[in-house]
């Protein structure tokens, strides 16, 4: 066992900073936690922490709070080593990374403050929405990318005459490197969201080139499914085949599931940076390579 490193796994990340902390052979620390009637969270660590320490702890939903059990941890943490690495591997916020409309706050720039002021030294996340967020980060960070994980997954499977598609032009890249880990075809559709309602729209026209095959949608993220759910509807009418929904970080918000399933979607596949249903790709081996 390597005695200078200390995994602690935050509670929204316990199982996958276990498997980070046996992958580096290190010494692992869960947190118990207690929730108040009134909301507030009360964090234990079960052990004492020793060398560098690593945090483990994504921010999904319930955001604020697992915002704030970062940051307790991560303080905490730092009374024990003057080295805190960070590791979210869902970063929630990411979205808010600029103003979009007047008045809007940059809620990702106070994001970025607090951990600093908590005592984080260094932060690793995995497919950030928008590398521009790690921009207001005042530590060295890094963004790691599960892409080639994911594509390994289909790698496996017997597709017909694959297309990497991405529901947006921002997306692009993404799918380029999905697509060449795949050895197959990319296009990116173009989305467009009402900035005040958050509806999508697919503003593609019809396409050559999808009939018949089995589509690849890839993007960083599932929230309310809006966004596949109309990227979908528009392949299964251009006739494609078999349409799967491929991401790093599926939140699945509400009906997200249901509403994925009815526009046609065979199979949602995402990773273990915010565990549930779907998240069959593991993370902790580029995580802990990474580290
Ligand atoms: C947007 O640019 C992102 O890459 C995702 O497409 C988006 O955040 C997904 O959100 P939803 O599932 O609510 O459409």
């Amino acid at each position: 066992m390597l005695t200078d490193f200390t995994v602690i796994g935050g509670p929204s990340s316990e199982q996958l900073a276990k498997k980070i902390a046996s992958r580096l052979k290190s010494k692992f620390i869960s947190c118990e936690l207690r929730v108040f009637p009134d909301g507030e969270s009360k964090i234990t660590l079960k052990g004492k922490p020793s060398g560098k320490v690593i945090v483990v702890q994504s921010i999904y939903p319930p955001v604020d709070s697992n915002l704030v059990r970062c940051l307790a941890i991560t303080s905490e943490a730092r009374k024990f080593s003057s080295h805190v690495y960070v590791v979210i591997p869902y970063m929630g916020y990411a979205r808010q990374d600029r103003q979009f409309l007047p008045g809007e706050i940059t809620t990702m720039e106070i994001v970025a403050k607090m951990f600093k002021s908590a005592g984080a030294t260094k932060m690793m996340v995995v497919d950030i929405h928008s590398t521009t967020a790690l921009e207001h980060l005042e530590i060295p960070a890094k963004n790691i990318s599960a892409v080639e994980e994911l594509a390994r997954y289909f790698k496996k499977m017997s597709l017909d005459d694959p297309l990497v598609v991405s529901p947006d032009k921002g997306g692009v890249e993404r799918a380029r490197n999905f697509a060449k880990a795949l050895g197959v075809e990319y296009i990116a559709l173009e989305k467009q969201r009402d900035r005040k309602t958050g509806n999508v729209a697919i503003k593609s026209k019809g396409l050559d080139g999808v009939k018949g095959r089995d589509v690849i949608l890839v993007d960083d993220m599932i929230s309310t499914g809006g966004s596949i759910v109309k990227a979908a509807e528009f392949l299964k009418k251009q006739k494609s085949g078999k349409v799967y929904a491929c991401c790093t970080h599926a939140l699945l918000i509400g009906d997200a599931e249901k509403n994925i399933t009815k526009a046609g979607v065979t199979k949602i596949i995402s990773t273990n940076t915010i565990p549930g249903k779907t998240s069959i790709v593991d993370v902790s081996s580029i995580i802990a390579k990474a580290l």
